[in-house]
């Protein structure tokens, strides 16, 4: 979900709806603003896009340069207009916005309802705004600290009252809230991208954050009403780099983008020369990480697949005991954490709930946190010990592709570096880093040849299952082609180890099964091109990606594509690509929206 708010002297309407459009691939079921129009709180809201609420808004525009605003991610309940916030209490006078969830809600509820409130809708969200109305006895702020302290679960909030017509009060536990400071102008917003058109002057709050904002200024207090000093961060990145440059969607955009992504992940970091990585943020002595005898690497969706890869990396060439978990399994389980514990966390946006809470039970255990993570101030890169902020620049897209390869490429720079402190020779330490630094130009190569991926997506764009065989270092591979191809054209795939396919997948197997097979010529190679033949032999259609010739496979191929060759552990990066593409180019003639595929958000910061 995403959350902007604004005060100053500019009618407010038109940047908050400019600001949920920036927020838009955060999710994007319903939507609402709440203005303070001199006289009281005035809503518009709308189920569905952001441009459903601006025909609402062009029907009867609300006048006022105070408002919060909203684009929801349903959680409790359906996305209906009844649902969409700002929700407003029941006298009317105070509205709010709300990332997140209360857990208690239910309880909540009640004991209003026994008090004579009448709920309208089915969210958590209500709850607030009837509890911060029922605390109020002239000062929001206090009122929102009191309704906060009977309140669990999680939240990233602004909430306004016509009582103090020109006050946002903020909060933040568990979602991310950032205050834009401009000129006589102020903002709050989930993410920076909603406001950096109108500054680049941030304020990140902490868990436990009040903010309280007016045209005139800003304070920031925690829930004792503390005042706590905040430094104010500048934002390097610009609008044009979360921007389309020109491409139909952002996911292209960002596909197109990875021989950049790749190379800004590696700048300053690789020296070749001496076949190892600089890796500054990791903020850990040459001793501690060298007494590290156990790494866990948590993540989810796509960061979790480059967390396998990781996994694989790091085992074969520094010989350290390497768990992967889900992010929101880890949390869970009773995990065997030690001080000698490594938990590396992967996330794009640094704000993913499970991650992020998964990161703080292994630091709580004692672990050492080192976060890869792409969004620079994101809550993960803040908490974390040390990190490798992945510099792949905004992904907008919904589905993860430039970040994915970068991570796999961060991944790579820290086996490089922990392998060579350990017992790898110069010799294969400058044979990894020569492959690093030859990628962006092999992923050009690839993306060069883009059309002949989009004759295959035209051949095999009606199949409603797909099989993705990878073994090795291309499993992942495997899970993250089957995974681009099902969130964004809808269509059922699953991503297998090649071999064990034969234990299950291969009675689906017949001529109306497309099989992606990723056969790079690497280690398992020979092991692979077997079960090349096992699917041809039940008359699947085969589409492989390959790196040469091979006689075996002569006339077994349905479709092959080239990729270059490569050191085996990056294979899967070169891989990813035609499989990208393969699944943007079926998902656009299928009539798909690609960067913002249905039911799914870009940043999920509920459990
Ligand atoms: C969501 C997104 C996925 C992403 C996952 C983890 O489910 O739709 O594309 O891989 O979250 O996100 P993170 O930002 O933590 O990498």
């Amino acid at each position: 979900c995403g959350i902007v708010g604004y005060v100053g002297d500019r009618i407010a309407t038109p940047m908050l709806v400019e600001g949920l459009k920036r927020l838009e691939y955060r999710g994007y079921d319903s939507a609402g603003v709440a203005i303070m129009n001199g006289k009281g709180v005035e809503t518009r809201r709308a189920a569905g896009k952001i441009s459903r609420l601006e025909s609402v808004i062009a029907a009867d525009p609300p006048l006022g340069t105070m408002g919060i605003a909203h684009t929801r991610w349903a959680t409790h309940g359906p996305p209906t207009e009844t649902n969409a916030h700002p929700h407003v209490s029941q006298n009317g006078k105070i509205a709010v916005v709300h990332n997140g969830i209360i857990e208690n809600a239910t309880v909540l509820k009640a004991g209003l309802e026994s008090r004579g409130y009448v709920f309208k809708s089915d969210t958590d969200t209500e709850v607030l705004a009837h509890l911060i109305e029922a605390a109020y006895a002239g000062n929001l702020e206090a009122a929102v600290i009191e309704a906060l302290s009977q309140v669990d679960g999680t939240y990233g909030i602004a909430v306004i009252s016509s009582d103090e017509k020109e006050k946002i009060v903020a909060a933040r536990k568990g979602s991310p809230l950032l205050l834009g400071i401009g000129e006589g102008e102020y903002y709050i917003a989930s993410d920076a991208s909603a406001i950096l058109s109108h500054t680049r002057h941030v304020v990140y709050l902490d868990d436990g954050d009040i903010a309280v904002l007016t045209r005139d200024g800003y304070k920031v207090v925690d829930l004792d009403s503390t005042l706590q000093e905040k430094p104010v961060t500048r934002i390097e990145w610009d609008l044009a780099q979360i921007e389309r440059g020109g491409y139909p969607h952002f996911m292209l955009k960002e596909i197109f983008e990875q021989p950049t992504t790749v190379e800004n992940t590696m700048r300053g970091r690789l020296i070749l020369e001496e076949g190892f990585s600089k890796l500054g943020g990791l903020n850990i002595p040459k001793e501690e990480l060298l007494a590290v005898d156990n790494i866990i690497i948590t993540a989810c969706g796509t960061s979790w697949h480059s967390a396998l890869i990781g996994e694989m990396m790091i085992e074969e060439l520094c010989r350290i005991p390497v768990e992967v978990e889900y992010a929101s399994e880890f949390r869970y389980r009773n995990p065997i954490v030690t001080p000698r514990t490594l938990c590396i966390v992967i996330s794009q946006s640094g704000e993913t709930a499970d991650t992020l809470a998964a990161m703080r039970e292994a630091k709580r255990r004692g672990a050492r946190t080192l976060g890869l993570v792409n969004v620079v101030g994101s809550t993960i890169a803040r908490e974390d010990d040390g990190g490798i902020y992945l510099h792949a620049g905004p992904e907008i897209g919904v589905a993860s592709t430039k970040a994915f390869t970068s991570q796999v490429v961060a991944l790579a720079l820290f086996t490089l570096k922990l392998a060579r402190l350990r017992d790898m020779s110069v010799e294969r330490g400058r044979e990894l880093a020569q492959a690093l630094a030859k990628l962006p130009e092999q992923i050009q190569s690839i993306l060069d040849r883009a059309g002949e991926i989009e004759e295959v997506a035209e051949e095999f764009k009606r199949a409603s299952n797909f099989l993705y065989l990878g073994r090795g270092y291309n499993f992942p591979a495997a899970l993250e082609g089957a995974l681009k191809l099902k969130e964004i054209s809808y269509i059922h795939a699953e991503g297998y180890p090649a071999a064990e396919m034969k234990h299950g997948p291969i009675a689906l197997i017949d001529e109306m099964m497309p099989v992606v097979c990723i056969a790079p010529h690497d280690s398992v190679f020979d092991k692979i091109t077997s079960n090349i033949q096992e699917v041809k032999a039940r008359k699947g259609k085969i589409i492989a990606i390959t790196t040469r010739d091979e006689p075996s496979l002569a006339g077994k191929l349905d479709y092959e594509f080239r990729v270059p060759e490569t050191v085996d552990l990056l294979t899967p990066i070169l891989a990813s690509i035609p499989l990208q593409l393969l699944a943007y180019y079926i998902a656009v003639k299928r009539g798909c929206n690609v960067d913002q595929p249905r039911n799914l958000a870009k940043s999920v910061t509920v459990e």
